[in-house]
């Protein structure tokens, strides 16, 4: 009911607020025999981590995970792995002023409508911290997705990368061919080298100013084989909307053409289909790599809008609980721009989804 889990057969659930003690997930459906170490979920849990950067927020974490069960002697037994990522560098103290104040777009007032009472400090459930757990799931799927296929650790790859910060729009001709490395190549996640650079210097300037900026990321997953998602309620793109939705600050998701199918006609917007290489594939992709709900092979390509962090040193007009006009600067520490690490949290929930759906479409059709 409280909905704190994601999926049927790849099943993740989390627990756990960003000023108590730290973080669980226990990630449940599993196949057994995979290698699985801590080593292979701190790559994603250093790209998901305060303090990695100028254009991130200062707050410091380790973001050190344990594995408590479902490994024995290095690979995965079949039954429940739980991940423990402890919290470190709170600062309750810097919250004080949240407590009886609703920031303006945050979750203090919707809390409060819902609960009656909560966690002020840092947002409790509804901080992006509860994340962390998540890219540790995240990371366990995306090494899952890689083995399937012949060649071991060349299946399915799941890539993410800001394709635009404010106004500046990166060039970005092919989705399915950015690679990570271009990816961590500056701090921003950009593989437009020159976009980055103007993305970094707008950052500075709104964080200077007290201010934060918004902006969109691409998610692109090769690799993966038609077939996969359901037809009905359960379609491959529902479940990604909702992976995607399911992360703080996302106000948009489109796929392929995404919204510019509103003006197209059906004659510019058809994917033609042709044989290549003794497979069927589309010479475009503008129905961004699912067709009915199902996977058709092509890459899939989403992009989500995120928007700008809504703690803000400035000051800002609000109400305090009883209904009592205020205003409210926050000052605790916060990114001036989501995007730079929002792209392992998003890369993390469709590996999930696709570790679902490819469980799911092998316990179906085999
Ligand atoms: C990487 C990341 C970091 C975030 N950090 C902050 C933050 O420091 N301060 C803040 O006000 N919101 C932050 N948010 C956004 C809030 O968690 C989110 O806006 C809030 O929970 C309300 O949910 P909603 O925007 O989805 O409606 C962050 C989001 C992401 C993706």
């Amino acid at each position: 009911m409280a909905g704190n889990s994601f999926g049927q057969l790849f099943r993740v659930t989390t627990a756990g607020e960003s000023h108590g003690p730290g973080y669980v997930v226990i990630i449940d459906g599993v196949p057994p025999g995979m290698p699985l170490s801590e080593a292979d979920l701190q790559p994603d849990l250093d790209r998901r981590r305060p303090g990695q950067s100028k254009v991130t927020t200062q707050r410091k974490e380790a973001d050190q995970a344990e594995i408590l069960s479902g490994v024995f002697e290095g690979r995965t037994t079949g039954t429940p792995i739980a991940i423990l990522i402890r919290n470190q560098d709170q600062r309750s103290a810097d919250y004080a002023e949240i407590r009886d104040k609703y920031r303006p777009g945050h979750a203090d007032y919707t809390f409060d409508a819902k609960f009656g009472f909560r966690d002020y400090r840092g947002g409790g459930r509804s901080s992006a911290r509860e994340t962390t757990v998540r890219v540790a799931a995240g990371a366990v799927a995306k090494k899952l997705l890689a083995n399937i296929g012949p060649e071991p650790g060349r299946g399915v790859r799941v890539v993410g990368y800001v394709i635009q910060i404010g106004d500046i729009v990166a060039n970005v001709p092919d989705p399915a061919a950015v690679t990570l490395d271009q990816v961590e190549s500056n701090i921003v996640r950009c593989p437009d080298p020159v976009a980055a650079e103007k993305m970094v210097a707008l950052i500075g300037q709104v964080r200077r100013e007290g201010d934060s900026i918004g902006g969109i990321a691409e998610i692109v997953a090769t690799g993966v084989p038609p077939g996969w998602g359901e037809p009905v309620f359960d379609k491959l793109k529902a479940d990604l909307g909702k992976a995607m939705f399911s992360l703080p600050a996302v106000l948009g998701v489109e796929y392929g053409a995404g919204f510019g199918v509103a003006t197209a006609r059906g004659s510019q917007n058809n994917d033609f289909f042709l044989a290549r290489d003794g497979r069927i594939v589309t010479a475009t992709n503008r129905h961004g790599g699912m067709l009915g709900g199902i996977s058709s092979g092509m890459p899939i390509v989403l992009r989500c809008a995120v928007k700008p962090t809504s703690s803000l040193p400035i000051e800002q007009p609000t109400v305090t609980r009883a209904g009592e006009p205020t205003t409210i600067s926050t000052k605790g520490r916060h990114d001036p721009c989501l995007l730079p690490r929002f792209i392992p949290m998003a890369e993390a929930m469709m590996a999930m989804t696709l570790a679902d759906h490819y469980l799911r479409h092998r316990a179906q059709c085999g």
